[in-house]
């Protein structure tokens, strides 16, 4: 029997999300470049997307670049964004044949006019499709998001488009980059640091955490599989007791 087909059918999470983490290591231990890591982080990203489709999971949160990562040397972060342009051009067809819908958290804004535009035609080349959402963060954290958020709500109030009372947790969801998207149940990091590194801080209240020694380059939909298998044996309680839970 294969892992995946070990995997209960019943209880697939509807929303994974990934920090993918390692790739610069990844490269160093084969004597290379940074960017080569970055190079091979893309060729991860498909098998794990055709895993995600495969077993019926939903939504596919990718941590690609985060708003601390700007402060990388201006070579990296250049050929980073150049590496997304590229990524975005040669993949999108196949997205598209794959029923794959793309869209974006994060500061938009602040992205390359090119990678704007490349995103935009992306997401707007694959809005019909009805498979896998496919959800990048880019330029993206959870501070970054939160303290929008609550902007926007300060300035409803003021515009009293909103009254204080009104303010509930499923308000404050609706405000955030991820609104309309249920929260990660699995959220996985490679590379085996242990932290979040400001992403989803506010989704991630119930979900269940999975970290890896494997570096991103070298995980596969088999390593997502396995993340997902060790998800389902896991018993979620969300303040109950166990007693409750299994009757
Ligand atoms: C993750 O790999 C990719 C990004 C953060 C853009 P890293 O580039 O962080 O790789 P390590 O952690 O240095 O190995
Ligand atoms: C987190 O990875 C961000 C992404 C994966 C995009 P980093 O490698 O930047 O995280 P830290 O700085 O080591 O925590
Ligand atoms: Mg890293």
């Amino acid at each position: 029997m294969t892992l995946k087909e070990k995997l209960n059918t019943d209880k697939i999470p509807q929303h994974v999300a990934i920090i993918m983490d390692g790739n610069g290591r990844w490269a160093a231990m084969h004597g290379n470049e940074r960017f080569f890591g970055h190079e091979q982080g893309v060729e991860s990203v498909r098998s794990v997307l055709e895993g995600a489709s495969e077993i019926g999971i939903k939504y596919l949160t990718l941590y690609a670049f985060s708003t601390e990562n700007w402060s990388r040397p201006k070579a990296e972060v250049d050929a980073l964004m150049g590496l997304l342009v590229h990524a975005i051009n040669a993949e999108t067809e196949s997205l598209k044949k794959k029923n794959v819908k793309l869209s974006m958290i994060g500061d938009f804004d602040s992205l390359p006019d090119e990678v704007q535009q490349k995103l935009e035609w992306s997401i707007n080349e694959l809005k019909d499709c009805t498979g896998v959402n496919l959800i990048l963060a880019l330029s993206y954290s959870s501070k970054w998001e939160i303290t929008e958020a609550i902007r926007k709500i300060a300035e409803d109030v003021q515009a009293q488009k909103l009254k204080t009372e009104d303010i509930t947790k499923e308000l404050i969801d609706k405000y955030l980059a991820t609104n309309g998207i249920p929260d990660p149940e699995l959220l996985i990091r490679t590379s085996g640091e242990n932290r979040l590194s400001n992403f989803l801080l506010w989704q991630v209240a119930y979900s269940e955490f999975y970290f890896t020694p494997v570096l991103w380059p070298d995980f596969t939909k088999e390593h997502l599989f396995e993340a997902v298998y060790d998800y389902q044996n896991r018993e979620r309680r969300f303040g109950k007791t166990s007693q409750q839970i299994v009757s």
